[in-house]
């Protein structure tokens, strides 16, 4: 019988215990979940046992599953030299910890392979995981799985994923996890539309206030991979890695294969806990910035350039409070539609006989700062650069092409196509007066290798960023394409979906906002009629619902009566006015037993103030619903709730309004906590929002 297991560390915070143990020279996570306050972890309580029909040995959840120490799931690490899968097993032969981080060394020496996996506790209350896997060996090695796993509760008995399509993101499935592997495995070579790469595991009928809730994400922009299996073990296990394919990572001697970080949050009190340390790390990365409102010209021109027109559009925007204008697609060579010109990086000579200048200085000259959208990784067959190096094209040597949006990837792991888009990037960030860049891509990969691709890309976005501090990048992948805390550590911005239609944006921001803060959202305010679904929604509607992310204008202002660009004006005064709160607050997802009805609130940390929005989503076979309790405010304090002016509210059939309606009300935050404020009759497609403000505690 080998020896019992050994705790190695305990990492713990004021919500969340990791025990970190060892077996038979191999790590495993004993645990990870409600904090166990005791200063002293007793081992026996790790030991499995060893069952019939099976094997002789006592099996755990190692953090890197070999197969060779009995784990009959998904192996951990795949590895082949001289195209033999070897037999690894590696044994622990070192561990560090300082603070809340701890190392864990492993050795196969037979196998010539070392790994590193790093475990900490971070700050804002995530765990972070990281495995490095060196090559000790003389030979080559091919790593095909590095993946991690993460032993959650036998509680768990539902899984909920995020995922959709184009224009229409993140939309929570929810999985019964019986016995059964669900997977999320994305295999589109950017973070993609399909499968946002987070799950959330949690007790039964866990929601966003409630429940205990693990979420784990995979902080990669390439392919990932997530497996919740509770069928292999009786234990239910969540293993998450880059997802690889065979042969695509090759080590020489001494080189090293890092994984991604994997980041996951625990929660006692349901998904908004998850995503409040999910929220907390993220802000961390991204640091303090100015989030200024934008006007995006893509909904108001589309590849329509034209100075005077671009000018006129700007000088609107700064009538109505925009501060940075921002010159989507169709500047560049030859870009007059999205059938050519990506890969030319510089100012259309016949659009822009004087170049970017006359537009940008016009903008700064209003106040306004300037910003451009890039395609970085995308070449159109009908450009200069194809033309010329049709080799720098990801995948040219095997097969024809596929194409997507008329355009083919260019191979990101080449230097001299990372050389050449830092030239031509740098060169219009140096020239021009350019505060944000947008940053697109309009595809999907094909061909299932995307890791060199990724780490290109890494890359790219690391020499501009590091060349240009101040200059704030967008993640915009046709929007909502690549959100993930792999691209956070250099962007400040996710452009969140090319919908914005205010009602579908309800439920594509509730998915999003998960696993990112609500601030770092593009979030438009686009024209009456939106063009991606047809759907009309009165102004105070997008609004509401755009004053829950970065806040932004795509409509065309040239084509506003009065008394609409008079409403718009107030809608940004109001954001402004909230902006602060908006931004720093803790961001909650409310429950409500009604589905048509939306709430949500941001609260500051001390409890003072929030603003809520509560919206009817369709029509149900009843006016009045369940009332709304308020969240996290200050039990002992007393507070007011004031309907705050957003145009008018489109009130359903009623006699009277609920007296908070009519007029501000001052209420203890124990009754708004509890019994909650009567529902008001909203129509379908309607918001109204709350200012609570504490009075007294
Ligand atoms: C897709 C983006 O999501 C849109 O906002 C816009 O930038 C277009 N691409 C431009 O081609």
């Amino acid at each position: 019988m080998a020896s019992p297991p050994r705790v190695l560390a305990h990492l713990r915070d004021a919500i969340t215990s990791v025990i970190i143990a060892e077996c038979d020279g191999s790590p495993f996570i004993g645990y990870v979940g409600d904090v166990i306050t005791s200063d002293t972890i007793n081992p026996a309580l790790l030991h499995r046992g060893v069952v019939g029909g099976g094997l002789d040995t006592e099996v755990f959840p190692w953090i890197i599953t070999e197969p060779h120490r009995g784990w009959m799931g998904e192996p951990g690490i795949q590895i082949r030299r001289d195209n033999e899968l070897l037999p690894v097993h590696c044994t622990l032969v070192d561990v560090s910890q300082k603070q809340n981080t701890v190392h864990l060394t492993s050795t196969d020496e037979e196998h010539a392979v070392t790994t590193i996996i790093t475990i900490s506790l971070d700050e804002s209350g995530v765990v972070r995981m990281n495995a490095k896997c060196t090559n000790t060996g003389t030979q080559d090695m091919c790593i095909d799985s590095l993946k991690m796993l993460i032993p959650v509760s036998g509680e768990c008995t539902e899984v909920l994923t995020l995922g959709g399509r184009h224009a229409m993101e993140a939309i929570e499935t929810r999985h019964l996890w019986q016995r059964s592997v669900i997977a999320v495995n994305n295999r589109s070579g950017r973070t993609s539309h399909e499968h946002m790469g987070v799950v959330f595991v949690g007790t039964q009928n866990f929601s966003e206030q409630s429940g205990s809730v693990w979420g784990v994400h995979c902080a990669w922009s390439g392919n990932s991979s997530i497996l919740c299996d509770s069928v292999t073990d009786g234990l239910r296990v969540v293993q998450v890695g880059e997802l690889l394919q065979p042969g695509e990572v090759v080590l020489a001697p001494q080189e090293t294969y890092d994984t991604p970080d994997v980041v996951l949050s625990y929660s006692p009190h349901g998904m908004n806990g998850v995503s409040h340390s999910f929220h907390r790390y993220v802000r961390s990365i991204a640091g303090p910035q100015n989030r200024p409102i934008v006007l995006n010209t893509w909904e108001a021109v589309y590849f329509s350039h034209d100075l005077a027109t671009l000018k006129q559009l700007a000088s609107e925007g700064a009538d109505v409070g925009i501060e940075r204008f921002v010159l989507d697609d169709g500047w560049f060579h030859g870009r007059r539609d999205d059938t050519a010109g990506l890969g030319d990086w510089w100012v259309d000579e016949h659009v822009w006989p004087h170049g970017l200048g006359p537009l940008v200085e016009h903008v700064n000259s209003l106040g306004m700062e300037f910003g451009l959208w890039f395609e970085p990784e995308m070449v159109n067959p009908n450009s200069e650069l194809f033309r010329a190096h049709p080799d720098w094209v990801l995948g040219s040597t095997h097969r024809q092409n596929l194409m997507g949006r008329h355009q083919y990837v260019l191979n990101m792991a080449l230097p001299e196509v990372r050389e050449y888009l830092f030239q031509h990037i740098n060169t219009l960030l140096s020239r021009y007066n350019i505060a944000y860049v947008k940053w697109d891509h309009n595809r999907p990969l094909v061909g299932g290798a995307a890791h060199h691709q990724t780490k290109g890309v890494y890359e790219l976005f690391h020499q501009l960023t590091r060349a240009h501090p101040s200059v704030q990048f967008e993640s915009c992948a046709s929007g909502g394409g690549r959100i993930d805390m792999g691209i956070s550590q250099y962007v400040k911005r996710f452009w969140t979906s090319d919908s914005i239609d205010a009602l579908d944006r309800l439920t594509i921001q509730k998915g999003v906002s998960k696993l990112v803060p609500i601030e770092m959202m593009g979030s438009h305010i686009g024209a009456k009629t939106c063009h991606t679904t047809g759907r009309k929604h009165a102004l105070s509607f997008r609004t509401a619902t755009a004053m829950f992310g970065w806040l932004g204008v795509e409509w065309n202002l040239l084509s506003l009566q009065p008394h609409e660009k008079e409403q718009l004006q107030r809608s940004l005064s109001l954001y402004k006015e909230f902006r602060p709160l908006l931004h720093s607050g803790d961001y909650i997802r409310c429950d409500h037993p009604d589905n048509s009805i939306h709430v949500h609130a941001v609260v500051s940390s001390e409890a003072s103030e929030a603003l809520m929005s509560i919206s009817r989503l369709f029509n149900i076979g009843s006016i009045r619903s369940a009332n709304i309790c308020v969240p996290a405010l200050d039990a002992q304090s007393e507070y007011t709730v004031t309907m705050i002016p957003n145009g008018t509210p489109r009130w359903a059939l009623h006699r009277e309004l609920p007296e908070w309606v009519k007029s501000s009300v001052q209420v203890s935050g124990a009754q708004l906590m509890k019994q909650g404020l009567p529902c008001p009759p909203l129509l379908p497609e309607s918001s109204v929002l709350l200012h609570i403000v504490r009075v007294s505690s």
